[in-house]
């Protein structure tokens, strides 16, 4: 762990390892150096432990010798040794915290590898200048996660609020965005493009917002006026999201406005053809149709799959991007799985 490395080095601590704290779970975790293994501990114990609880630097020359900690000692760093063979001489904690003054952590060196083999004062300043940054900056990456795992959330929850409207539910987008994984995948796109459209698809709908509920959630077939009401959904979602400079948003502006345009030139809105559909568009097209053929509609009952295989294989080229049509026949299996796994609970009647 490079916080780690970097209090060994200042400090020239034989070892230095951070500690964090969990709240919820009322522990302290470390990464052990190197390797893949959390080792965790409960909140109040050893050295580490009493040094959070009291937001206090400790500090020891010989851990043999110390009458201050001895009580802790003898529990913790003793035992240790005993068990591994270990000699821990020098020890020093230095707990830090983020910036509303709230201990998130510790550095713990172990044994000082020059001179006298004591931690010094100077040692303790670095120490502590380190543990105060690494207050900061663990925050700032905490927060940054944070914001991300957030911003994948929104996604989904717009998402959401587009089909809800129309009675589906959440698992439409969660489906259709994995859809769209795979033809991404399958048609060439890189990992990180892929992944872009997968957190943008389940955007599709977002125009359906301002579609009227009479006609969203009408049982049966739309009026051609209704129908052209319910096409707008496109130009609305693209609007919406048009402005953004955001990657995933701009993406999924796109995918909000071509996702009904046809290989064949007679989709909407625009009546686009061919690859001058956006990939995006031609993608999230074959997931949605495919999602909504596999799904009981207000409008309608769910396919069974031979009368979509047989859709598919007849709109080829007409409306989907034959290339696409035949990714999602070779991965059917994978399309199926996640039919199954992120099912929805049946429409009453
Ligand atoms: P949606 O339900 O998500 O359907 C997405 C697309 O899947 C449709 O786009 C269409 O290409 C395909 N699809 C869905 N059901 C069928 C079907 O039974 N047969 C065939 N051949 N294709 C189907 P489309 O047609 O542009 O419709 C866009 C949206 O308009 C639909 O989204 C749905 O919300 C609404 N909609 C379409 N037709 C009706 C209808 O008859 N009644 C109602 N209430 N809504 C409709
Ligand atoms: C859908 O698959 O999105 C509609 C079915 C449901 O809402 O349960
Ligand atoms: C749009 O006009 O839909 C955005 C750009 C694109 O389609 O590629
Ligand atoms: C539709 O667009 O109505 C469904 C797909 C097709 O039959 O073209
Ligand atoms: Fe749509
Ligand atoms: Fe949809």
């Amino acid at each position: 762990m490079l916080m780690a490395d970097m209090g060994r080095e200042m400090v020239v601590a034989d070892r230095c390892t951070v500690w964090l704290a969990d709240h919820q779970r009322n522990e302290l975790w470390t990464k052990v150096a190197h390797g893949v293994d959390e080792l965790r501990i409960p909140m109040g114990d050893g050295l580490v432990g009493y040094a959070v609880a009291r937001n206090e630097a400790v500090f020891i020359d010989d851990a043999y010798t110390n009458e201050e900690y001895r009580a802790v000692l003898e529990r913790g760093a003793l035992v240790t040794d005993r068990r591994t063979g270990y000699r821990t001489k020098a020890l020093m904690v230095i707990p830090f915290s983020n910036s509303e003054g709230e201990v998130v952590g510790c550095y713990q060196a172990v044994n000082k590898m020059t001179g006298d083999g004591v931690f010094t004062e100077r040692d303790l300043e670095y120490l502590t200048l380190a543990a105060t940054y690494s207050g900061k900056s663990l925050e700032s990456a905490l927060l940054l996660r944070e914001i991300e795992e957030t911003q994948k959330e929104i996604l989904f929850v717009m998402g959401e609020i587009g089909e809800s409207r129309s009675k589906e539910t959440g698992n439409h987008v969660k489906r259709v965005a994995e859809y769209s994984y795979i033809l991404a995948k399958g048609a060439g796109m890189s990992e990180e493009e892929a992944e872009v459209l997968k957190m943008a698809s389940p955007m599709h709908d977002i125009g359906k917002v301002a579609i009227p509920d009479a006609v969203l959630k009408k049982p049966g077939q739309l009026t051609d006026e209704e129908y052209r009401i319910m096409q707008s959904h496109t130009v609305i979602g693209y609007n919406l999201l048009k402005n953004s400079k955001r990657r995933i948003l701009k993406a999924a502006a796109i995918v909000a406005h071509e996702h009904h345009e046809k290989w064949d030139g007679t989709g909407y809105p625009r009546g686009l053809a061919g690859e001058d559909i956006h990939i995006y568009g031609r993608i999230t097209a074959v997931a949605d149709v495919f999602d909504a053929l596999a799904s009981d509609r207000v409008y309608k009952k769910a396919w069974d799959l031979e009368r979509i295989i047989d859709l598919f294989r007849r709109e080829r080229g007409r409306h989907f991007d034959p290339r696409l049509v035949d990714v999602f026949l070779e991965h059917l299996p994978a399309f199926l799985d996640i039919r199954d796994r992120f099912a929805d609970e049946k429409l009453g009647a």
